[in-house]
């Protein structure tokens, strides 16, 4: 069984685009400007955008980050979004999620151009995704592709099984794996809360990715000999021993299913450190105009 370095892999990104901003700006080129929005104060956004800022300046990116209170009304936010769309220093933004109740997430989500969502939230880069066009891939499925190109893992002609159907990580996750590419080939199946015979179908598949946020959810006797795991869950479970008093709980039962796999990612310091770095990524690539 090898562990997969998520924690090692995305400090390997992060350094080679640190690599290509310097020769960016050396050659006369503006840093890479990336913007994130952050409405109210949830304890979880504070904590992910805190750390897309210091991911930024690990790879010389310059960032902003726009805080509003959570009252802001749905109008004011979209105006803030135009302003960063037409902000030339802006090359990409995201919007945190998810937005007090009062305001329309997918509203919000189509308001920002295309070009700037290097979160690849927006309907025409998910679309664009989805028949292999040039776009910007949202960061856990991209991370997870490129955990699974680092590690050389071969997925062409294998059979995958997706856990989880969500717009965020299952169904373009499931997009990826079947497309015709390296990584990528697989023959997919995509499991949901009406899918009878789950363990069933697990017990088939040669790679698992589970991304339905049900702690433990993946037991041994559903993993069949070798197969390779990626978990993507990342539910807070109460930890009384912790100073944060919560530890952060996969979908797999890791204990028992990491003896039976070839591959598979421990959570935390699997998935998760990747999906930042695939931000940085499309950062990169829109600063570099290779999309739009
Ligand atoms: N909330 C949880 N994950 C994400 C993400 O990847 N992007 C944004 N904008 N909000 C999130």
């Amino acid at each position: 069984m090898e562990l997969i370095d998520g924690k090692k892999v995305a400090a390997e990104v992060k350094a080679e685009i640190a690599r290509d901003v310097e020769k960016m700006v050396t050659e006369g080129h503006k840093r890479p400007h990336l913007a994130a929005i952050l409405v109210g104060h949830d304890g979880g956004s504070e904590t992910y955008v805190a750390s897309k800022v210091k991911a930024c300046e690990e790879c010389g990116f310059k960032s902003s980050l726009l805080r509003f209170d959570e009252n802001i009304t749905q109008d004011e936010l979209l105006k803030a979004i135009a302003d960063l769309n037409n902000d030339s220093d802006v090359d990409g933004f995201i919007v945190q999620l998810p937005l007090p109740r009062h305001i329309d997430e997918q509203r919000v989500i189509e308001a920002i151009d295309p070009g700037k969502d290097v979160d690849g939230f927006h309907p025409v880069n998910v679309g664009r995704m989805s028949i292999g066009l040039p776009c910007f891939i949202s960061a856990t499925p991209s991370g997870i592709m490129e955990l699974l190109r680092r590690y050389d893992i071969d997925t062409r002609g294998k059979r995958c099984v997706v856990l989880g159907r969500s717009n965020i990580v299952g169904k373009p996750v499931a997009s990826l794996m079947q497309q015709k590419a390296n990584p990528g080939n697989a023959t997919v199946t995509v499991c949901h809360s009406a899918t009878p015979d789950i363990a069933e179908i697990c017990r088939e598949a040669d790679i698992i990715i589970a991304a339905l946020g049900h702690p433990g959810f993946v037991t041994a006797d559903m993993v069949k000999d070798g197969a390779v795991v990626i978990d993507v869950g990342t539910t807070r479970v109460a930890d009384p021993t912790r100073k944060s008093g919560f530890r952060l709980s996969g979908d797999v039962d890791f204990e028992n299913v990491a003896p039976k796999c070839s591959y598979i990612t421990p959570v935390p310091g699997g998935v998760g450190p990747m999906t930042i770095c695939s931000l940085m990524k499309n950062t990169l690539l829109a600063a570099s105009r290779k999309v739009y």
